[in-house]
């Protein structure tokens, strides 16, 4: 059985895979326009408080969830408990996975053709292109079949091997383009704004968009790291992987932060323009630099690595299933998932200007059926699943079993298993809990009342 499952071939591979999949168009399109648009250093302490007392124990449960079921996310729950209702939590992550993959593969397919207009047509603006339906739908269809190729080569052969090249690569990349932008003049206000929290522009929804963007970026709540940690051999020491994943995932982040923002002031721009941040400031920036083309060209090859390594995680999510619990093929699976995803994602990738009722509908205030979709899955539906899987995790599975598998392969302690236990049951599944009732009208008052915003 592990045979035909697939296994990680060493803790390198797998902690550059989990990372590949943690690092993506969440880290570098992403959290620089979060950043820009809830007021800089503030947002970055905050999001780094998340990481550290919520995120890192709940990656805990999730990697411990898939290495002792060695299944899918519905797998999981259903051999801890089987028949019981919880299995809908697994069924909720395998529909996540599915359609955060149908639009994040649309804005991947952009980053992917940036690499080719950055030299063929520089002055086409980002309104322009996206909205084309002749550019954006191959773009996206181009994405998701280059996904679809990692995932059919399977967890060692595709998977590892890819993300074990492509993660160093990307590093070494997004190195040069920092250099070039903190040797620009005025780079320094960025770096201030960047690191120099204001907490006086804290607010409730930066918290919310600080939670969010934490699980966004650590590829929680929707089981990609259940499904990751279901390809780990029983002696893996999955407290040191896991927290080895949460470090470079920060990591690249915050040498985002460094890559965009000293750029962004020294060439006098807004950093708050929001989600097309990098598809419009970018470009405009590497036109001012000497050797500007080559950088825009290395930037969005990086990008398009970084975002590779995460449609292939969300991707997998719902092939396992069909894996693990239809018996399907890995090539029947990951080639019916494909086509799904591309049919979800059309009305995303036509909702940039090519269809009018598509581009121009809102929620929250999130316009465009691409950024609701964002909003619905990226957003709410990770916090929900966390929510719920921290639960599971910690109350029904329980801590103590749940503890006693995160052992196996590593030295944890029995105090280590008490702390993380406590921020498990109580601590992950409040916090998360209040920071989706803020995001409702009726929740936001009650928690003015209580003072608790
Ligand atoms: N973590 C990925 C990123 O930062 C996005 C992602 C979210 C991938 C959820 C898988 C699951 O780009």
């Amino acid at each position: 059985m592990q045979r035909q499952r697939g296994q990680w071939k060493s803790s390198v591979g797998f902690v550059l895979a989990a990372a590949g999949s943690a690092i993506g168009l969440g880290n570098i399109w992403r959290f620089p326009y979060v950043t820009g648009t809830n007021g800089g250093g503030a947002f970055v302490v905050i999001y780094l408080i998340c990481i550290l007392l919520i995120c890192l124990p709940y990656v805990f449960a999730e990697l411990v969830l898939g290495r002792r079921t060695s299944r899918n996310p519905v797998g999981a729950i259903r051999t801890l408990r089987p028949g019981s209702r919880w299995i809908a939590v697994g069924g909720l992550a395998v529909l996540t996975a599915l359609f955060i993959l149908s639009y994040y593969a649309v804005i991947a397919g952009w980053a992917f053709g940036y690499i080719f207009k950055s030299l063929l047509a520089p002055a086409m603006p980002h309104g322009a292109f996206t909205a084309s339906p002749i550019v954006a739908v191959p773009l996206f269809a181009i994405f998701l079949v280059l996904t679809v190729l990692v995932v059919i080569g399977g967890i060692e052969h595709g998977i590892e091997r890819w993300s074990k090249i492509l993660m160093p690569v990307l590093l070494v990349l997004m190195l040069a383009v920092i250099v070039r932008g903190l040797t620009l003049d005025g780079a320094m206000k960025g770096v201030a704004f960047f690191l120099k929290p204001d907490f006086s522009k804290v607010t409730a929804s930066v918290v919310v968009a600080a939670l969010g963007q934490a699980f966004y970026s650590l590829s929680l709540g929707m089981g990609a790291m259940i499904t990751y940690g279901s390809y780990l051999p029983k002696s893996a020491n999955l407290r040191i992987s896991g927290a080895y994943v949460a470090l470079f995932d920060t990591m690249i982040a915050l040498l985002a932060g460094f890559m965009i923002f000293p750029a962004l002031f020294a060439l006098g721009k807004d950093p708050a323009s929001g989600p097309t941040l990098i598809f419009e400031v970018l470009p405009e920036i590497f036109k001012a630099m000497p050797l500007g083309g080559l950088v825009a060209v290395f930037f969005f090859i990086l990008l398009s690595i970084a975002a590779l390594t995460s449609t292939v995680s969300l991707l997998e999510v719902p092939v396992s299933y069909f894996v693990d619990e239809r018996r399907w093929t890995r090539s029947r699976s990951v080639w019916t998932v494909g086509v799904i995803a591309f049919l979800i994602g059309l009305p995303s990738a036509l909702s940039q200007g090519a269809v009018p009722s598509l581009s121009s509908m809102s929620l929250q205030g999130n316009t465009s059926f691409l950024y609701i979709m964002d909003f619905v899955w990226g957003n709410l539906s990770l916090a929900i699943g966390a929510m719920l899987l921290s639960i599971f995790v910690g109350w029904i599975w329980g801590v103590q079993r749940a503890g006693d598998a995160l052992q196996r392969g590593s030295s944890t302690s029995e105090r280590f298993v008490r702390v993380w236990g406590f921020f498990l049951r109580w601590v992950c599944p409040a916090f998360i809990f209040l920071v989706l009732l803020s995001l409702f009208p009726a929740g936001g008052r009650l928690l003015t009342l209580l003072g608790l915003s």
